[in-house]
């Protein structure tokens, strides 16, 4: 078979944001954009000449069309293996397991999370180095500069391979294994959790649960973990066929895009517990019956009650949670005296900390929950934390969630969205607020006297690299915080995300709306940034 080297140009955009590079199916559909990005992380990546790598996405609208082209690229450039998917499918979570379980050299994850798919959606591709975790920002940086200089990229001159059936084929020189997508990964989750325990609580009759995969990748996973291997009642799984275009959906696991299942969970005859996941499988959002739990309070909640699940017995060494979650995890690690480190935002950032068994448990505020046994948050994994939780304690979801705020204090927390925005004026924004921030420090807004105003810049204490403009942060002198930072995944126009948080301990004061309890905040954070102004928007996008 012929290997063709193709002449090509640099495209300037091609810089990878939090989670890889995103964008439009439209611009990856571009000639030779694809595979520009790929010949850059082939030629970045030191000695991947004869070895293993991982390929798989969540299924998305040119997906299949991807790996295809993903595969006569890696034989062009002399990769040994490549272990793909069935259908060309792997979850976020399920990808790292797999990088870990054979040993390889790393892979290339498809997927652009939580935004839309479809040919109007997005499309997004990363790679995950031999940790199973995202590449650092010293290999993104470099995959970023490689494509700026790039003139050419190879590919085998080959048909399609059929993905459709568990095979080993070969591709030119190179091996190409087409494995189960959720055959690893259902054993890792066995490895780690009381399955019989929770088998008890799932197929007694007592307990009812509702899973909303949302068309989306999780489908196939949670039908064979749950109703297969767990005994959950068939239909418990809902939405469960992963659809090009997620049914035209919005695959975010929120109280706004996951509507159906919020609809079923605080409908009569609500089920007791609900659950639901994203695009890829590593984002998850809990839900009791006619109850929400915020993930950062999800996170502090698992932390505390580790013990209560086989993989975690006795076990945690520490937690880390990104920069703009809540704190309630820190009283929690506090109680237990281990480590507690807070991260910029972005699951690449707790790699370290995890492979230096400095951490156990992790997460983000953006419903991301995880731990040590992969290096991606993992939706599933954190939906059978709850069920191991539930099936020990014996108690619902609102009653553990609400002993844990009488123990603790409750974090009331919220993020506000602005999507869509300009992004000139978005940025200017920032910059106005970074060029105020010696004059906020130490200023009296009403009630509130700041404490610290900063742009969060953080050390990594494994390797010392340093990341700087990660967020602004205006604490004050009462415990509650304002944090302002711009996404970096969005692929339209600016996402300003406004973060809140403030603490009550008195367990009387509980019960407030949370919007409610963050009003003088929402205020404070309009008062400092002109949002209104900067944005042209009376009111956030999205609520969380
Ligand atoms: C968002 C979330 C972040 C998460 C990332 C990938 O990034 O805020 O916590 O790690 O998606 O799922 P952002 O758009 O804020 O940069
Ligand atoms: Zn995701």
């Amino acid at each position: 078979m012929n290997i063709r080297t193709v002449s090509t140009t640099p495209f300037n955009d091609q810089k990878p944001g939090t989670s890889g590079l995103r964008k439009s199916v439209k611009v990856f559909q571009k000639p030779n954009y694809l595979e520009n990005f790929v010949q850059s992380i082939f030629d970045t990546l030191d000695g991947c000449e004869g070895q293993t790598l991982v390929l798989g996405g969540d299924g998305r609208y040119y997906n299949r069309q991807a790996i295809q082209i993903i595969l006569k690229m890696a034989a062009a450039n002399r990769i040994g293996r490549i272990l793909v998917g069935r259908g060309g499918i792997l979850s976020t979570p399920a990808a790292s397991c797999i990088i870990r379980q054979y040993k390889a050299f790393g892979g290339i994850i498809l997927s652009a999370s939580h935004n839309p798919g479809g040919p109007e959606g997005d499309f997004g591709i990363k790679y995950n180095i031999t940790n199973g975790g995202p590449a650092p920002e010293k290999v993104t940086e470099a995959i970023y500069d490689r494509s700026q200089k790039i003139n050419s990229y190879k590919i085998l001159d080959a048909p399609d391979v059929n993905l459709d059936k568990l095979a080993v084929l070969r591709l030119g020189e190179m091996a190409v294994e087409v494995i189960d997508p959720v055959e690893p990964y259902a054993r890792l989750m066995e490895s780690l959790f009381d399955f019989d325990g929770i088998r008890s609580l799932l197929s007694g009759g007592q307990f009812r649960m509702c899973m909303d995969s949302l068309h989306a990748v999780t489908g196939p996973y949670a039908k064979e973990i749950f109703e297969n291997r767990l005994g959950a009642p068939a239909g418990t799984v809902i939405n469960g066929t992963p659809l090009e275009d997620f049914g035209g959906g919005h695959p975010d696991p929120n109280l706004v895009y996951a509507h159906e299942l919020v609809d079923i969970l605080y409908g009569d005859d609500a089920p007791d517990f609900g659950a639901a996941s994203d695009g890829d499988g590593d984002r998850n959002m809990i839900l009791g019956r006619k109850f929400f739990v915020t993930p950062s309070d999800s996170l502090a909640i698992l932390t505390a009650n580790a013990n209560l699940v086989p993989g975690y017995k006795e076990r945690l060494a520490g937690v880390a949670r990104s920069m703009p979650t809540s704190a309630a995890v820190d009283r929690v690690a506090d109680k237990l005296n281990i480590d507690c480190y807070e991260t910029p935002t972005g699951w690449k950032f707790f790699g370290n900390l995890l492979d230096a068994g400095k951490a156990t448990l992790c997460g983000e505020e953006s419903f991301g929950t995880g731990s040590d046994h992969v290096r991606e948050k993992d939706g599933l994994w954190a939906v059978l934390f709850w069920l191991n939780i539930l099936a020990v304690r014996g108690e619902s979801v609102e009653e553990i969630v609400r002993s844990h705020w009488q123990t603790y204090g409750r974090n009331f927390y919220s993020r506000h969205d602005y999507e869509e925005v300009d992004k000139e004026r978005a940025s200017e924004l920032m910059e106005s607020l970074r060029d105020r921030l010696g004059e906020i420090k130490n200023k009296q807004f009403g009630f509130s006297q700041v404490d610290y105003a900063d742009d969060f810049s953080y050390t990594d204490p494994v390797d010392g690299s340093i990341s700087q403009k990660q967020g602004i942060r205006i604490g004050f002198t009462d415990g509650s915080r304002i944090v302002y930072r711009l996404s970096g995944t969005g692929t339209k126009g600016a996402t300003l995300r406004v973060y809140l948080e403030s603490y009550e301990s008195d367990a009387s004061k509980h019960d407030v709306d949370t919007q409610e309890a963050l009003k003088p905040l929402i205020n404070l954070a309009e008062e400092i940034a002109q949002i209104r102004q900067f944005t042209d928007r009376d009111a956030p996008t999205v609520i969380t």
